[in-house]
């Protein structure tokens, strides 16, 4: 996860002098908010996916937390994000802004200043690349989705990723790939760090979107099925619908598209991404390698050229 520099509250750092007090609250008490978003390499130069959404998504995040005094907008942090793919020389990175608290210790967030820090580094497909091929084995988990009223759903905060952590340290010890996270009534939710996609006689099926974090992959995949001409749905859905669809697939930026080859030892349709899972993935590929008509929508270029700071 190493980079020449980490942006931080303004200015770049050299990585090795890009860190934060023992005594910052976020540290104790989980209240950060955090984004991950990818750029990839395209033949215009690294394209950065949905730039201008993830961080709109990251500045409602800091917004449902409560911050009140954040002072960069989506424009800075844009060119923050360009800076640090630049400056760093990335033709293909993983990027991570995160707003963490500074101040005196205690539980009134209205004492705290926020900080924001953007790293990037080069990473590839958080399942690994055969997963792509033969697809994942996942286990519904005993942990349950965060309720609304608890830390809510629609934000990074970096709390809740205690819950995700949870059910994906349990799912990989116990010898899956990944972990279906059912919400506080019962019904499918998400996953540790991807949304979930359910393929039953030709028509798609996704989670609704209220107990689940509105992903931006989620959301492409939605558009691009309907560019595609599949019918698309967010009804309710449960653990037993999934055992019996034709096709399971799970969307995230880390991830990206992965097909589900199984769910608590059920065989899930054929056994491998079926294909429809392939249709979209192969769809979905091509806009972040700026081969489809809806690359120049979503992906946001960055200008080598102009790089200064690193030789
Ligand atoms: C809990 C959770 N659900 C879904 C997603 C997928 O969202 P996106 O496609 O925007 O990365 C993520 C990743 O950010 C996540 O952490």
């Amino acid at each position: 996860m190493r980079s020449d520099f980490i942006w931080m509250n303004g200015e770049l750092v050299p990585y090795e002098q890009a860190t934060v007090h023992f005594i910052t609250p976020t540290l104790h008490y989980g209240v950060g908010v955090f984004e991950g978003i990818r750029c990839y390499s395209t033949p215009k130069g690294p394209g950065v996916f949905r730039l201008g959404e993830h961080l709109e998504r990251f500045l409602d995040s800091i917004h449902i937390l409560g911050i009140q005094n954040f002072p960069y907008t989506v424009e800075d942090l844009r060119q923050a994000t360009h800076l640090t793919i630049r400056e760093n020389g990335f033709k293909e990175c993983y990027i991570r802004p995160l707003m963490y608290l500074k101040g005196p210790m205690g539980l009134n967030l209205d004492r705290s200043e926020p900080q924001v820090g953007i790293a990037a580094w080069e990473w590839g497909p958080y399942l690994g690349e055969e997963a792509k091929q033969t697809g994942v084995h996942m286990m519904v988990s005993s942990f349950t989705r965060l309720h609304p009223n608890t830390n809510m759903t629609k934000a990074k905060i970096s709390g809740n990723y205690v819950n995700s952590m949870l059910g994906k340290t349990l799912a990989l010890r116990s010898g899956y790939d990944e972990a279906v996270i059912l919400d506080p009534q019962g019904y499918v939710a998400e996953c540790t760090g991807e949304n979930l996609f359910m393929v039953r006689n030709g028509v798609l099926y996704t989670p609704p979107a209220a107990p689940v974090l509105e992903g931006l992959t989620r959301d492409s995949i939605i558009k691009l099925a309907a560019d595609l001409g599949i019918p698309v749905e967010e009804p309710m859905i449960t653990r037993d619908q999934l055992y019996i669809a034709d096709e399971v697939f799970i969307t995230g930026t880390a991830a990206e598209v992965v097909g589900v080859r199984a769910i608590d030892h059920r065989t899930i349709g054929p056994g491998r991404p079926g294909p429809v899972t392939r249709k979209l993935t192969e769809a979905f590929t091509d806009v972040i390698r700026g081969l489809s008509p809806r690359s120049d929508e979503w992906l946001d270029y960055v200008d080598l050229k102009e790089r200064q700071v690193a030789s």
